[in-house]
């Protein structure tokens, strides 16, 4: 299965680079928050960085099949302007996603803390041309007396899904030089890109990353069998995504969430079992169990 990554400026080589049309794009820029970047300048004025926004949202607009989708994650006080970014350049509104990330709210002295950022969930044409209905468990609560049958339909509140930040709940995932120190400081999580890909791909779908950063969406989009490309500017972030994708950390696996979906329709298809896994009988925990997988809600 195609898992590419190209070192470039993705403006300027995304019509060089994409040959074919996209399915689903992920689309996670630098915030413009004047971080340490190894090859970008986050600190652009705001008019710069929204027409620079304008323009890839534009580009992979064109280059997206009817009714591809595109995730656009920032922070929620740019609201308005990825809203804009997206509208301005023809595409279609389905959802504005909170992710509230299962870490401390940023505080704030004169306003309330600060808890989620925003995932603008847009489509090419006013029909996704897939949507899978996810199911999952989440645990009850206090007010709820009755164990459900099958799970329930995800929302547009994500609160699930943990930040990799830093310290002692990055756990194992995050990206790490010899010294242990962090690749990249916004590594987004596995889970996260896992819901993405399983809600708006199908298999052999392409999935395009045009700032792949680590390299997680290829990560997961290889292990659920869509193609997958990305690009990144900096070198070094690109040879960490080729060990990446060669290495298959165990930690990456994302076997692990499987059961969390057990309850959607269609996940055999979406999801495709290990051939390996169906002819051995064993249960999916205890085929967790002898792959070492923990199962865990904690990622
Ligand atoms: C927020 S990070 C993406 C993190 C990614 N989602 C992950 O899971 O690792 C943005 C990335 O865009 C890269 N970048 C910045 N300018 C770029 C450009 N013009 N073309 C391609 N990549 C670029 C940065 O080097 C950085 O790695």
């Amino acid at each position: 299965m195609k898992c590419e990554i190209k070192k470039a400026d993705c403006e300027s080589y995304i019509g060089e680079v994409v040959s074919e049309k996209i399915d689903l794009t992920f689309l996670d820029p630098p915030f413009n928050q004047n971080k340490e970047y190894l090859s970008h300048n986050d600190d652009m004025s705001s008019s710069e960085y929204w027409s620079w926004m304008r323009r890839i949202c534009g580009l992979v607009y064109k280059h997206t099949s009817k009714g591809g989708a595109i995730y656009f994650m920032q922070r929620e006080k740019n609201t308005n302007s990825v809203l804009d970014s997206l509208k301005s350049t023809g595409w279609e509104f389905q959802n504005l996603i909170i992710w509230r990330k299962k870490t401390s709210a940023v505080p704030g002295a004169k306003r309330f803390g600060k808890h989620y950022q925003i995932i603008a969930f847009f489509t090419k044409g006013k029909s996704p041309r897939v949507f899978n209905r996810l199911r999952i468990d989440p645990p009850l609560l206090q007010n709820q007396k009755h164990i459900r049958q099958n799970g329930i339909y995800i929302t547009d509140v994500w609160d699930d899904i943990r930040e990799l930040t830093s310290g002692y709940f990055a756990g194992g995932e995050p990206l790490r030089f010899k010294n242990g120190e962090r690749v990249h400081r916004q590594q987004s999580p596995i889970k996260l890109l896992t819901r993405i890909i399983l809600s708006s791909s199908n298999v052999g779908d392409l999935v395009f990353d045009p700032f792949a950063g680590t390299g997680t969406t290829l990560i997961v989009a290889n292990q659920l069998k869509r193609r997958s490309l990305g690009i990144e500017v900096d070198q070094t972030n690109v040879n960490f995504i080729k060990d990446r994708i060669k290495e298959e950390r165990e930690v990456d696996n994302i076997f692990k969430f499987r059961n969390e979906y057990i309850n959607t329709k269609n996940l055999k298809n979406i999801w495709p079992f290990d051939e390996e896994f169906e002819k051995t009988g064993f249960t999916l925990q205890e085929h967790l169990f002898k792959k070492n997988v923990k199962h865990t809600n904690l990622c």
